[in-house]
């Protein structure tokens, strides 16, 4: 057999923890992998080389990857001939730790070993252990371009337009995880756009942990605002997102690109934190609630129909019940449609982590709860008032696939971001179509075809 037969019967599972980001990455090295002769397969039992793909930001995540790995150790313990790494935010943050305590680990590499996940599963296959936390030099910084295979035939596709994050804010572990920022070069972002319009892709999202600040930072880079321009002249694409933005680098270019380009939907993820200046100051976010409530009015002026969406911290060491008080009442005062709202979980190495220990100020898990569950009880009752209002309205609505629960029923997006199932088939994927709504329900509503907006 030569060797090319060889690999090819190799098989490679992924599993992938995490944000956005590390989707991307996951795709990317399912890419590279199968250019090496891999095949990916969806059963960890046959799998030649396991990647887990790992996630930092709270302590639950960290929980589950090490749990992930148990039960991949365990197949290896009872025979199966399997190469194991693990990749992404707890690697890099852990990296000879986790070769240590593990030791029938093969493979440790961090975000930026990525462009070179083919020569590190080599060598783990070959010459046996390895580690990979190496920051790769940000100029000319490596950004994958092959697509991943698994997006074909889908109707979205993400793309990422930086790596790393500059920010410091006190809570967070991704500056750690994903080192320094580096913006990657428009033309490749407009390239890897036009090759996914070729396979089908509708909707490019654009990636990043602060996409807002993309192009501040070299000279002759072009700004955020002026790189959606550039997505949205590319044929083919029809709609455009991205995410994550940060309020502190919205700018009145980027708000007025709203008004201006059509294909830029009508939803926003916005993480706001918290609603009190005080802890916004002391987590070190460089924007107050005053600020937050102008953007948002400036962008529902360019653009009267934008939905927000946003990520809470509840529990931020010294929040106070005034505090948390504020962060409710941003609640009013936005409706947000949707919200990712997590309990404060301390980070190693974090200066949070310094408010909690040394000085003290950390929040009882009991109060941090209870304060959870408040932003939640709200939440539902936001998002449920919105789904409400969308009942007798006409949508368009860009089609996804089948409906998960229901036989003869499609699902897609609205421009909002809301989910709409309604009676159709498969000749309607990538297609955008009118649709009025029928019913709303918690996560999504029900709709009928009709023929026009
Ligand atoms: N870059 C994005 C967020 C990335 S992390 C931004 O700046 O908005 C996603 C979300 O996880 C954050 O918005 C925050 O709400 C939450 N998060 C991050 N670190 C956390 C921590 N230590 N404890 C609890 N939630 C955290
Ligand atoms: Fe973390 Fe802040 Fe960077 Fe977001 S902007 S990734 S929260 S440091
Ligand atoms: Fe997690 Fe790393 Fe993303 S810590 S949220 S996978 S950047």
């Amino acid at each position: 057999m030569s060797e090319v037969e060889t690999e090819q019967s190799k098989k490679v599972f992924f599993r992938t923890f995490g944000c956005q980001m590390n989707e991307y990455d996951t795709g990317k090295m399912r890419a590279q992998l199968e250019s090496d002769g891999y095949v990916a397969t969806d059963s960890p039992e046959e799998a030649d080389v396991i990647v887990v793909n790992t996630c930092s930001i709270r302590d639950k995540a960290e929980q589950k990857m090490h749990s992930a790995l148990g039960e991949y150790r365990r197949m290896k313990k009872e025979g199966q001939p399997v190469t194991i790494a693990v990749a992404g935010c707890v690697a890099q943050q852990e990296g000879q730790t986790l070769l240590d305590r593990y030791k029938d680990l093969d493979l440790v590499f961090g975000p930026d070993g990525i462009p070179q996940v083919r020569n590190l599963v080599r060598a783990a296959r070959t010459t046996g252990r390895v580690l990979d936390t190496d920051y790769l030099d940000l100029d000319n910084y490596p950004f994958v371009s092959d697509l991943d295979p698994a997006s074909k035939g889908k109707v979205g596709a993400f793309v990422t337009i930086q790596k790393g994050c500059d920010n410091n804010c006190t809570f967070c572990i991704v500056p750690t995880t994903r080192g320094k920022e580096a913006s990657r070069p428009w033309d490749e972002i407009v390239d890897e756009s036009r090759r996914l319009v070729d396979t089908g892709v509708k909707e490019i999202t654009l990636i990043g942990q602060n996409v807002n600040s993309y192009g501040l930072k070299n000279p002759g880079d072009i700004p955020f605002a002026e790189l959606l321009y550039k997505i949205s002249d590319i044929e083919g694409v029809e709609r455009i997102r991205y995410t994550t933005s940060h309020p502190r680098d919205v700018t009145d270019e980027l708000i007025q690109a709203y008004a201006d380009l059509p294909k830029l939907t009508s939803q926003l993820h916005l993480p706001v934190q918290s609603g009190s200046n005080r802890v916004l100051r002391r987590m070190r976010r460089y924007y107050t609630r005053e600020r937050f409530l102008d953007i948002v009015a400036g962008l529902k002026k360019a653009r009267p129909d934008l939905v927000l969406s946003t990520d809470i911290i509840c529990g931020f060491p010294g929040e106070t019940d005034e505090d948390f008080e504020q962060t409710l009442q941003l609640m009013d005062e936005v409706g947000f449609v949707s919200s990712f709202s997590f309990k404060y979980s301390p980070r190693p190495g974090t200066p949070a982590l310094k408010m909690t220990g040394k000085r003290g100020e950390g929040v009882a898990p009991e109060v941090a709860q209870e304060r959870l569950v408040r932003w939640q009880t709200m939440q539902r009752e936001s998002s449920a008032a919105w789904a409400k209002s969308l009942e007798g309205g006409v949508h368009d609505v860009l089609v996804e696939g089948w409906s998960k629960h229901d036989a003869g029923v499609v699902c897609g997006r609205t421009s909002q971001f809301a989910m709409v199932n309604f009676p159709g088939d498969l000749s309607l994927v990538g297609k955008t179509v009118p649709v009025q709504v029928t019913r709303a329900f918690t996560n999504s509503v029900r709709g009928e075809r009709v023929s026009q907006a």
